[in-house]
């Protein structure tokens, strides 16, 4: 779908759901929360930190940070941002290929299941890149091309919504492009609840992971 296409999706998903995530179009709320909380204990605590969720539809992911630190919302999606400000973000309403900050203003940058719906990711993690400070940290999450279960639905998924998945590799070699000189992994293999992280990959493993995180710390350089 277009941009103009997934802005109206994701407009309407959230005039119809409103701040439920399920206008994050998640596969359940439970995956949901499952990611979130992971995600989150994955980056420790967060205080007093410059925070950007980039692509944040109704705020739900980065909510709790919200108490503790700054956190910024961009989304195109004008009917998201009305619930992530209700939630307590900054919102913006623009294009992530533009974003509207300084330089190295962010600690933190998530972007969480966002990529699998833009043509080009690299001005995007790009423009993530830049408005990230030096030693601040980056993480993307989206869907893992290289998923058996996902190769499998593919065979009967009439719509190919989400036809851009990523490896590792590429986006690790991408971060690395960047200056985000080391990364590592948080992986998920959904159905199951389980998630294993670490800096390297895996070839039997990997080939059940569904969807993984990716997080680097930019360099000084
Ligand atoms: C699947 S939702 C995820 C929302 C949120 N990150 C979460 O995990 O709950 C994807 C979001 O990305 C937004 N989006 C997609 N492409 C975008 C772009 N180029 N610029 C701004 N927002 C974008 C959509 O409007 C939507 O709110």
């Amino acid at each position: 779908m277009s941009d103009s296409q997934w802005k109206q999706y994701f407009d309407q998903k959230a005039a119809t759901h409103g701040a439920s995530v399920k206008s994050s179009d998640y596969f359940d709320d439970t995956s949901f929360f499952v990611q979130r909380d992971h995600i989150h204990r994955w980056l420790g605590e967060l205080k007093g930190k410059q925070i950007l969720d980039a692509g944040c539809g109704v705020g739900a992911f980065s909510e709790p940070w919200v108490k503790d630190n700054t956190v910024y919302g961009v989304d195109f999606s004008a009917k998201s941002l009305e619930f992530a400000a209700s939630r307590g973000l900054k919102t913006l309403n623009g294009d992530l290929g533009a974003l509207p900050f300084a330089n190295g203003m962010f600690d933190v940058v998530v972007c969480i299941g966002v990529i699998q719906l833009i043509p080009e990711v690299e001005p995007i993690i790009a423009e993530l890149a830049r408005v990230t400070k030096p030693g601040g940290v980056l993480l993307v999450q989206t869907l893992h091309s290289g998923s058996v279960q996902r190769k499998l639905l593919g065979l009967f998924e009439r719509t190919k919504k989400f036809d851009r998945m990523y490896s590792m590799t590429e986006l690790a070699q991408l971060f690395t492009r960047l200056g985000f000189p080391t990364v590592d992994f948080l992986k998920q293999y959904h159905p199951l609840r389980v998630v294993t992280q670490g800096a390297g990959r895996n070839s039997l493993t990997d080939l059940f992971c569904t969807s993984f995180a990716i997080r680097g710390r930019k360099g000084n350089g």
